[in-house]
């Protein structure tokens, strides 16, 4: 029976918005994280104009990875990581997006980390971008909205890419894509909230602009992934989807149906065009239906069937429903909630805990696309509280994370060619969808929180252990 390859990567992930800090330090520009305010579970995050005095900004400090790359390294090290997925924060390469040439502080930060891993045979894995855009962008294009930039994606890709290419093997164009099919991904991944300020979820979504937006990003992904391609053919590029895997509540046909559309607009468009290299025949009545008119120039679809990715990632945290029942109780979620499933626990925010849909997901992306895939966020953001002799015991998060090893696994067995497993958060960090701290998802513990304040001294978790075990035994001692 199959298992996890022996060169399984086994490691953590996390994002240069949730966790570096150091926001304005060594000519690092705003990005649109920059901008929002801290939130929490039922206070919605506030995106600003300019920076308010007396308001927390989360992503400012975060957890400072800026200045203790070198510690957290080592923790990794020390649990047995070979691979780490980071993003580059675009802001600190290219501060405005428009510059011509690269900041060389935010080359030399990045030399520096991806050096530090590389001493602990650790192999980094790198998100380009990851719900960061630079401000300027969203200020005079309003974000992916305008066309130009693709090109100053390509420019900043290229600066990376020249600079990093013997170090750096495994690429991935844009965290979560299909952020872009959903009204939150104006905010988070497409910038196209030029000149809101207020809560981000009062944002008025257009969806002609969100999905002209998102047109932009899949050509901006083909052209660095043909680059890439032509230029270092030592380079394996990816995608990466956040997979809200949606069963119909019902074997009602109508029920049916409807999770059938929502898991091709949502899970399935946007690797549909990464990984064949077209626009899928469903979304032409979708975007009929919804009076889409996509803007394309010559040689967009050509670009796309020449920049397809070489292997297909995704996060995957929760399961939902669909129904056409509108009485049927709701559930919270990452980038949208959905219908609830009594079969289902969920955490102290909503998301629904599904391990076993983790195996079926993992089936149907492998017999879609047949190409190496790998599981890079999962995980559980819960509460921990710290014992008063200073240990945590995230028994919760063991479990949450025990169970979903075990389905892939099962998806494994079944078939599946999986590369690797890298736990979001794997050192505490700020919430993407609150900006708390409280909801942590790691297994080291950074005492800072939901105020701003903290030592951000680092401790090992319960978790941390339990971890280290897993990855030395490839999974067998689980
Ligand atoms: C994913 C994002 O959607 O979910 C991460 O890629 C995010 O950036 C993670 O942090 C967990 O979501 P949250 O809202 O709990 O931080």
């Amino acid at each position: 029976m199959k298992t996890f390859r022996k060169d399984f990567f086994w490691g953590g992930a996390t994002a240069a918005n949730q966790f570096e800090g150091a926001w304005n330090v060594d000519g690092k520009g705003p990005s649109v994280s920059d901008m929002c305010t801290t939130g929490s579970k039922d206070t919605p995050k506030r995106i600003t104009a300019t920076i308010e005095e007396n308001t927390l900004y989360p992503s400012h400090e975060a957890i400072d990875f800026y200045h203790h790359y070198k510690e957290d390294i080592k923790l990794f090290a020390d649990m047995g990581f070979n691979v780490f997925r980071f993003s580059i924060a675009w802001t600190r390469i290219f501060p405005t997006g428009m510059e011509k040439e690269p900041n060389e502080a935010g080359l030399k930060f990045y030399d520096n980390v991806i050096d530090e891993c590389r001493k602990y045979n650790i192999e980094p894995f790198i998100t380009i971008s990851h719900y960061e855009m630079p401000y300027a962008l969203v200020e005079k294009y309003n974000g992916w909205y305008g066309r130009e930039c693709i090109e100053l994606f390509e420019r900043y890709c290229h600066a990376i890419f020249d600079r990093y290419k013997d170090k750096v093997v495994y690429w991935l164009t844009f965290n979560e894509i299909n952020a872009g099919t959903m009204p939150m991904g104006n905010v988070l991944s497409l910038g196209t909230v030029q000149g809101y300020t207020g809560p981000i979820t009062g944002v008025k979504d257009d969806p002609k602009i969100r999905y002209q937006a998102l047109h932009h990003q899949f050509v901006a992904s083909a052209r660095v992934v043909k680059y890439a391609h032509e230029n270092y053919p030592q380079f394996k590029m990816g995608n990466m989807i956040c997979f809200m895997t949606t069963y119909p509540a019902t074997c009602k046909p109508d029920d049916m149906l409807k999770a059938q559309r929502e898991m091709r607009m949502k899970n399935w468009f946007c690797s549909d065009i990464m990984v064949r290299g077209y626009y899928p025949e469903y979304a032409d009545r979708y975007f009929e239906e919804n009076d889409i008119n996509i803007k394309m120039e010559e040689g967009d679809l050509e670009i796309l069937k020449e920049g397809t990715v070489d292997f297909y990632t995704f996060s995957y945290y929760m399961s939902i429903c669909a129904s056409t029942d509108e009485n049927e109780k709701l559930t919270g979620g990452n980038l949208m909630g959905g219908v609830k499933n009594p079969y289902l626990e969920a955490s102290d925010w909503g998301w629904q805990i599904d391990p076993k849909g983790l195996r079926w997901t993992l089936n149907s992306i492998y017999d879609r696309y047949h190409i190496p895939m790998m599981v890079v966020e999962n995980g559980l953001g819960a509460l921990d509280t710290v014992e008063a002799d200073g240990s945590i015991n995230d028994d919760y998060r063991i479990d949450y994370l025990r169970k979903h090893i075990l389905e892939m696994k099962e998806a494994v067995k079944d078939g599946v060619d999986l590369m690797g497993y890298t736990p979001w958060g794997c050192i505490d960090l700020v919430s993407a969808s609150t900006g708390e701290m409280a909801k942590r998802y790691g297994f080291i513990y950074v005492d800072k929180h939901d105020d701003g304040t903290g030592t951000l001294s680092r401790s090992k978790k319960k978790s941390f252990d339990w971890f280290k075990s897993v990855i030395e035994s490839n999974g067998e001692n689980i």
